[in-house]
């Protein structure tokens, strides 16, 4: 059954969501202080680091750090989305201002436990932050329906990841894990708030299926601009997150909850972006399993 008829329904749902995520939040209020293992710090001034000191394997040490250096971009994924809403529906505003307090605790978390286990250089790790952060970032979408499809795939990605690191991690550190899954529940809520958004204007417009196709078509999750993020990407695959990892657990997952192939779209353009993403799946899945079986 239909629930979003008109602009006001659609309206009032992103209300009504943006209400159930503060309440939501208020019931997950963490703090990152209480989840790192204190006990195993020493001062760097008695014994500095060396990497011979690094407790983990290198794909999950790649993993997290990865994962920090992408987090740490925040003031300027605010930026963008700030901008991005600034004309637009007032519970989408202050779902920014939410957001951000959310993911701050994220980038902070895995920087702390880096230095404090001895799995990352201290001076190296301050060196490549203040590159990343005078690099910035930015994006090429203009539209706020289609960075609602972006932070949908990026926020679903970013809970799959994490799950699966954790997973990974159990075995040399279940307090990592633990963090991380934590850092997954945060990420659950945003991705949540984001897809039923898009959602609601499909079910409104299944025209707007315009939208979702190009952000499918050209998605890279925002650590892409870090500049070997491709190599890194490829020892992560070690801990549980990579191009197979992405189409079954992120991009098919949301295609079949934005109910894309039952959709009716009227216009030409609509149609062909329909298809475009069914067959864009079909092909993806079958590159990766030819790779999965050389
Ligand atoms: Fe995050
Ligand atoms: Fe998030």
């Amino acid at each position: 059954m239909n629930t979003i008829k008109n602009q006001n329904d659609l309206e009032q749902k992103i209300t009504d969501l943006y209400l159930r995520h503060q309440k939501q939040r208020a019931s997950m209020e963490w703090n990152f202080y209480g989840y790192m293992p204190w006990d195993k710090g020493q001062s760097f001034s008695t014994l500095p680091y060396d990497k011979s000191q690094n407790t983990l394997p290198q794909e999950l040490i790649i993993a997290i750090e990865t994962s920090m250096l992408t987090e740490l971009n925040l003031p300027w994924y605010t930026t963008f989305l700030n901008n991005m809403f600034i004309d637009n529906l007032e519970p989408l505003q202050n779902f920014v201002h939410t957001w951000v307090s959310e993911e701050d605790q994220h980038a902070s978390a895995l920087e702390t436990y880096l230095i404090l286990t001895r799995n990352a250089d201290p001076k190296e790790l301050t060196k490549v932050k203040k590159e990343i952060l005078t690099t910035g970032w930015d994006s090429i979408l203009s539209e706020p329906l289609s960075s609602m499809v972006y932070t949908s795939l990026q926020e679903l990605g970013t809970v799959v990841f994490y799950k699966n690191i954790a997973k990974y991690a159990q075995q040399y550190d279940p307090d990592l894990s633990t963090l991380l899954l934590r850092i997954a529940k945060d990420e659950s809520s945003h991705y949540a708030f984001y897809n039923q958004i898009v959602d609601a204007h499909l079910e409104l417009n299944p025209d707007l299926i315009t939208y979702v196709w190009p952000v499918i078509k050209n998605f890279k999750m925002p650590g892409g601009s870090l500049s070997d993020f491709d190599d890194r990407m490829k020892i992560i695959q070690k801990a549980g997150y990579g191009p197979e990892e992405y189409v079954n657990q992120v991009l098919e997952v949301l295609i079949r909850r934005w109910k894309i192939s039952k959709l009716n779209p009227i216009t030409s353009e609509g149609k062909e972006a329909q298809k475009n993403i069914l067959q864009y799946l079909e092909k993806i899945k079958r590159i990766n399993a030819r790779l999965k079986n050389r």
